[in-house]
């Protein structure tokens, strides 16, 4: 998981459990003490007895001891992740009778003693160092298990067994580093959960065969999939996903942080479009190579939804019509293509079934489609873009257009009008030899998407109060990462 990742977790958690307080504290039940980032090396002494909820994630603590909460009578939420715990017995909580959940994620465990508890709804074990899956026959009795994190080095499929008759509505499985040497590709046929979300090794290439067709999940997630060694096109990774088609009831997708070729994302799509999943999702994109892939087989697919967020790509080295022809002729009803260097789309060559576009923050304008007859059914179009990322664009072109000797472009190509009541800027001069025969396809794109850029008007708010000004002029060349004044002298 990336830091942003982890963090957006972290807060999407932290934001659960205000939501779950604020409810509690409605019938004045929950009394929650929060000392997290404080330094700690153990757990605090003079906590409360009355504690429902203790938050002590992101200290110093190595243990954990049965004298640490034997006082917490009523703790029913213990965060301890982020922290140095090697070691746990989980008869610690014997008397903590009404603990649910229980967040030991992101520790250095790596052996824990069992002990019955049933009454966990939630485990967080992920992100440990545990060789073996740390799953007790004792965690067969945890009927109530709604979430199961878990971190393992190695897979095997007598692990499992204990937690097969449950039925664990999300497992996170996070695979350590040295994951991979020996797999058994049968090892997760028992889980039985209905979200499965694993997490390979970072920056390993993806060589697996684990089979990850559980066949109760309905819900998939795959992080850090990363190929690009593979002179057989992410062979190992389609090979994964090929078997996806044997769960008829699997309906969504999502695939995080993945490294690949052009050719490998598209045969990905293509595999996916003929499975029974409708909703595809696929974030964090880093792509390499050109495009050779041309026929895409549209037909016969369950798919409705598909998201493409944040690429980032070497997209200007080819040409990229075949990317835009195969986008734009999905027949699919949502289609997101957001936080990319898209600088052009085609329209669909035949009635398209597109009902809800999402195209915002590329670099994109609002002539796009224009005079396009083909979306009929289209409802919403959104070419939002963030205005300085759009500023940012806009001089990260220029200082690449400029590297292009092929150009001759004016030193006041932008010009900045400080007395506009708002920071506008326009183009002075822009002179391309369009006779001179190096136009290379490269040199191409950029100028078209120059070309795209010059169309687009961008103002940012200039504040009315005098006050305010150095905050706007500090904002904008943090955006912009340059010495704005100095670029237009
Ligand atoms: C756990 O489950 C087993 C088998 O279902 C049962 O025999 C045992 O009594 C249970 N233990 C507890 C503590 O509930
Ligand atoms: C599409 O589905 C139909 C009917 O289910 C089937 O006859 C046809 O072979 C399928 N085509 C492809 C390309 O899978
Ligand atoms: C498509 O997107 C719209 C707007 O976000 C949403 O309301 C709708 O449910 C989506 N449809 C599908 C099939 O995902
Ligand atoms: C910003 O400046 C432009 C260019 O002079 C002008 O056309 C536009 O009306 C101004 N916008 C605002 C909000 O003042
Ligand atoms: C444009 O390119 C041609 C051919 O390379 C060259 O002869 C001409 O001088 C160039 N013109 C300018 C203005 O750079």
């Amino acid at each position: 998981m990336t830091k942003t990742n982890s963090s957006i977790f972290r807060f999407a958690i932290i934001f659960m459990l205000i939501l779950q307080i604020r409810i509690q504290l409605s019938d004045e039940s929950e009394f929650f003490v929060d000392r997290s980032k404080a330094g700690l090396t153990h757990v605090p002494k003079d906590v409360s007895p009355k504690t429902t909820i203790l938050d002590i994630s992101q200290n110093y603590i190595s243990e954990l001891r049965t004298s640490d909460i034997l006082s917490l009578s009523k703790l029913r939420i213990l965060i301890i992740s982020h922290n140095r715990i090697q070691y746990l017995d989980i008869s610690v909580f014997k008397f903590n009778p009404e603990l649910e959940y229980l967040d030991l994620s992101h520790n250095k465990l790596g052996k824990i003693s069992c002990h019955p508890t049933v009454n966990l709804k939630h485990l967080d074990l992920s992100f440990n160092a545990f060789d073996a899956l740390p799953i007790c026959e004792e965690f067969g009795n945890m009927s109530q298990l709604e979430f199961l994190g878990l971190s393992a080095t190695q897979l095997q499929k007598s692990s499992v067994l204990p937690i097969a008759h449950l039925h664990i509505s999300k497992v996170l499985l996070v695979l350590g580093d040295p994951y991979g040497e020996k797999e058994d590709s049968e090892s997760l046929q028992d889980l039985n959960t209905e979200s499965l979300h694993i997490v390979f090794p970072t920056g390993k290439e993806f060589h697996f065969i684990l089979d990850v067709s559980i066949s109760t999940a309905v819900n998939l997630e795959l992080s850090n999939i990363k190929c690009v060694l593979d002179d057989n096109g992410c062979s190992y990774f389609l090979n994964v996903l090929s078997k996806l088609q044997k769960n008829p009831r699997l309906s969504s997708l999502t695939l995080n942080n993945i490294e690949t070729a052009w050719d490998s994302f598209i045969m990905i799509l293509q595999l996916v479009w003929h499975t029974s999943i409708e909703y595809f999702s696929i974030k964090n994109v880093k792509l390499q190579g050109y495009l050779g892939f041309r026929d895409f087989d549209y037909s016969n697919t369950s798919l409705k939804a598909l998201s493409i967020q944040q690429v980032v790509s070497d997209v200007f080295s080819f040409p990229q019509s075949s990317i835009y022809k195969i986008f734009s002729n999905m027949n699919i009803q949502n289609f997101t293509v957001s936080g990319t260097h898209m600088v052009h789309m085609l329209c669909p060559s035949q009635t398209s079934p597109f009902l809800y576009l999402d195209f915002s923050n590329n670099l994109l304008t609002d002539t796009l489609f224009r005079d396009c007859g083909k979306l009929t059914q289209l409802e919403t179009l959104n070419l939002k873009m963030n205005q300085l990322k759009e500023l940012a664009n806009i001089v990260h072109m220029t200082k690449e257009m400029k590297s292009l000797q092929q150009l001759d472009i004016s030193q006041n190509f932008l010009r900045y009008d400080e007395n506009e009541g708002n920071c506008s800027w326009t183009r002075s001069l822009l002179s391309l030899n369009m006779s001179s025969n190096i136009l290379t396809d490269s040199v191409f794109s950029s100028y078209h998407k120059l070309k795209t850029l010059m169309a687009l008007r961008t103002y940012l708010e200039w504040p009315k109060e005098k006050s305010k000004h150095g905050l706007f002029w500090a904002n904008l060349r943090a955006a912009i990462n340059i010495k704005l004044m100095e670029q237009s002298k």
